[in-house]
């Protein structure tokens, strides 16, 4: 099987890439390093089965000589916390627009990396795929991400509707590990990880008391290929994420990165952002996964606890610094 994946240079994308590659697969992968790294995809760059293209998903001679059996559509534009709304919802829109229309006329079956962020300020948890989806008003620009990525999920729904497209559906739920980006872009444990290796003050934004459930990388790929490989994934939503234990709030996971890199001598050192200064921000106050689809799916079990899974990410961290 041929896979193309978009924003292969980032990080879901080069560690699904390593993961299929050494599966068998042949890998075709698109990046335009807006947040990808070189060093991510460097060691497939003289395999046979892999097949770069350095290139932007918005125009459409970008990938016209290449046909998959499945693209992975990766490429995306995030919460715009420091950036802006408008970026994430023309890109977002444009490059799945893009990808829905080669995989039409292709008939490529997509994956569409999706996320938790949908479920939004919902309190129920934890959160099924049938979950509702609870945003707060447009007025916010956060919610930018999370309404980009339904309208993806509904017109990839619709687009099967109309046009017999075969999709899966991964709604992620905070992924980390080796090659994740070290900035805010990767998410809070890339900087307190910079942060605590510096010794330097880790920023909590709020009080901290925000859970999140943290997925190591290789699980949350791992998921990916089952969707890749078995077709009992054909237009099925999922949620991707860590098993209950690993949920920890914001706070804690920074005491405890500091912790597995500083020891218990020094006390961590902690700085409150308040949300006022992202402008008007609402924050998700907490996020558990039910992933209960995936284990009756496909028996499968995220097999990573956040402790270990840490201690890859902060061997990998130290490296490249
Ligand atoms: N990492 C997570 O925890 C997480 C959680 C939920 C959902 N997701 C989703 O999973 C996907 C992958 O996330 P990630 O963390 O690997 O992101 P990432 O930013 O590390 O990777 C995305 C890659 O896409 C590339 N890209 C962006 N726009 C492009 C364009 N127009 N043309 C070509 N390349 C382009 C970037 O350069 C980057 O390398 C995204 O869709 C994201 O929304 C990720």
């Amino acid at each position: 099987m041929r896979i193309l994946i978009t924003g292969v240079a980032g990080f879901i994308g080069s560690n699904l890439a390593g993961k299929l590659l050494e599966a068998g697969y042949e890998v075709i992968g698109v990046d335009n390093f807006s947040f990808g790294f070189e060093r991510n995809i460097s060691r497939f760059r003289k395999l046979n089965k892999f097949t770069f293209i350095e290139g932007d998903i918005r125009d459409s001679n970008c990938l016209k000589n290449h046909k998959s059996d499945v693209i992975v559509h990766l490429a995306s534009q995030k919460i715009p916390r420091y950036t802006n709304a408008f970026r994430t919802l023309d890109d977002n829109n444009n490059t799945l627009q893009k990808i829905v229309q080669k995989c039409i006329s292709d008939k490529s079956r997509i994956i569409y990396a999706s996320t938790s962020d949908v479920y939004g300020k919902n309190t129920k948890l934890p959160f099924s795929e049938t979950s509702d989806l609870v945003l707060g008003p447009t007025t916010i620009k956060r919610w930018a991400y999370a309404i980009s990525k339904i309208y993806g999920e509904q017109y990839i729904i619709a687009s099967h509707e109309e046009f017999g497209l075969d999709y899966t559906i991964g709604r992620f739920f905070g992924a980390y590990g080796p090659n994740q980006n070290p900035t805010w872009w990767g998410g809070p444990q890339s900087v307190f990880i910079n942060k605590a290796l510096q010794k330097e003050e880790m920023e909590i934004h709020g009080d901290g008391s925000q859970t999140r459930t943290f997925t190591y990388v290789e699980d949350t790929v791992n998921a990916v290929t089952r969707f890749i490989s078995d077709p009992k994934s054909d237009n099925q939503i999922f949620n991707v994420g860590a098993t209950q234990e690993c949920e920890i709030s914001i706070i804690d996971l920074a005491r405890l990165i500091w912790k597995q890199i500083n020891g218990d001598k020094l006390n961590p050192r902690l700085k409150f952002i308040p949300y006022s200064d992202f402008g008007k921000y609402e924050d998700v106050m907490a996020r558990i996964p039910d992933i209960s689809k995936l284990k009756e799916f496909f028996n499968f079990e995220p097999a990573w606890s956040l402790e270990e899974g840490l201690k890859k990410t902060i061997a990998w961290q130290r490296e490249i610094k």
